[in-house]
């Protein structure tokens, strides 16, 4: 598979932690709703070789399937000259659709380490059970973009911004900072990410890997609210301050510095050109908006909702996005999902669907 840029950092890359690894003696005081997030995580289990037909292809020209007018240069001085030339333009969607799934990628291993930190970190044991069923969700993600990245044929390293939210998100020693990072911010952007790309794609393939990850992805963020709300009630003002300007700084971060910068760059294309004009297009500003449709809610939720966090999302025009019914998002995720599943639609099958959608509808 071609790599379109030379990664910086190597083969590989090691963040130096320092955090404790905690046991617990009660095995016996679970929170029911943990645990039956828990076992939900233990039920719900898919596998990519059987639940995704492999043999259907993409064509790499095309990998989305989505109208140009969506790529973020579409009208540029750059789309000028390049917009009748098709075998350029079949190299910039193939690229489009690489870097795009190459960071989901990058950013589901980064869940993976992240979940298994927290099965080490947290405190109580019901939370550790949970954390070790999404460490094995994470893992299937990592396994089920890679083969559809084998598809579409580029690869992009790591962003260098996603991989500075990780680095902070890792260094961390505290056990919640691992959770708000992860669990609330880089999940919640990612959901965000995953769900407008699910509703634009009209190619099969991928619309079924990102409609089946986010069906995970519910679980998790859910996971990441009811741990953060018991830990957030108690809060010292001084902690509760030190996380939501945690908060407000990773938030800018994605908003305003999360860029293609390096695809423009493989591509060869005028960077100025190409950067200047996504940043201004109305479609980028709306899609940039829409990342947060997630994350705004949850913070909320959780209790980070001080003067900060709330002038920080009005001046990013976003604060809207706290009515947002989480829930009922994730039951329309769930019922997307099965409805996407072509296997053996049986009886077992159907009563399965129908006890999925309940489940998304009262986590
Ligand atoms: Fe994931
Ligand atoms: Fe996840």
């Amino acid at each position: 598979m071609e790599s379109a840029a030379e990664n910086p950092a190597g083969r590989g890359w090691e963040v130096p932690a320092e955090h404790a690894a905690r046991f617990s003696w009660e095995y016996d005081s679970g929170r029911s709703r943990l645990l039956s997030l828990y076992q939900k995580g233990k039920d719900k289990q898919w596998d990519a070789t059987e639940r995704i037909d492999w043999s259907q292809t993409i064509d790499p020209g095309n990998p989305l399937g989505v109208p140009d007018e969506l790529l973020p240069i579409y009208g540029s001085r750059t789309w000028d000259r390049i917009g009748r030339d098709e075998q350029e333009l079949r190299r910039a969607r193939q690229h489009f659709a690489g870097w795009q799934f190459s960071q989901f990628l990058h950013g589901e291993q980064g869940a993976l380490i992240t979940t298994a930190r927290i099965v080490e970190s947290v405190p109580d044991l019901d939370s550790k059970f949970y954390a070790a069923t999404q460490t094995m969700d994470e893992a299937r993600h990592v396994e089920t973009f890679t083969k559809l990245l084998d598809q579409v044929g580029v690869t992009y390293p790591i962003n260098p911004q996603l991989q500075e939210l990780l680095n902070q998100t890792l260094r961390d020693s505290r056990w919640d900072m691992a959770y708000l990072g992860m669990q609330v911010l880089i999940e919640g952007l990612a959901l965000a990410a995953f769900g407008t790309l699910r509703e634009l794609c009209q190619t099969q393939l991928p619309k079924q890997v990102l409609a089946f990850v986010m069906q995970d992805e519910a679980r998790h963020v859910a996971f990441g609210r009811l741990a953060l709300k018991d830990a957030y009630a108690d809060l010292t003002a001084a902690e509760r301050a030190d996380r939501e300007e945690f908060v407000v700084e990773a938030c800018y971060l994605m908003r305003d510095r999360l860029r293609q910068r390096e695809m423009w760059e493989a591509l060869d294309y005028d960077v100025a050109d190409c950067m200047e004009y996504a940043e201004n297009s109305p479609a980028w500003q709306f899609y940039r908006n829409s990342l947060f449709t997630r994350i705004v809610p949850c913070i909320r939720d959780i209790g980070l909702w001080g003067d900060t966090v709330q002038k920080a999302y009005a001046d990013m025009g976003v604060l809207d996005y706290a009515g947002v019914n989480i829930e009922g998002l994730m039951a329309q995720d769930e019922v997307i999902a099965e409805s996407l599943d072509t296997r053996q639609a049986d009886g077992a099958r159907v009563a399965e669907v129908e006890e999925t959608i309940a489940v998304g509808v009262s986590v």
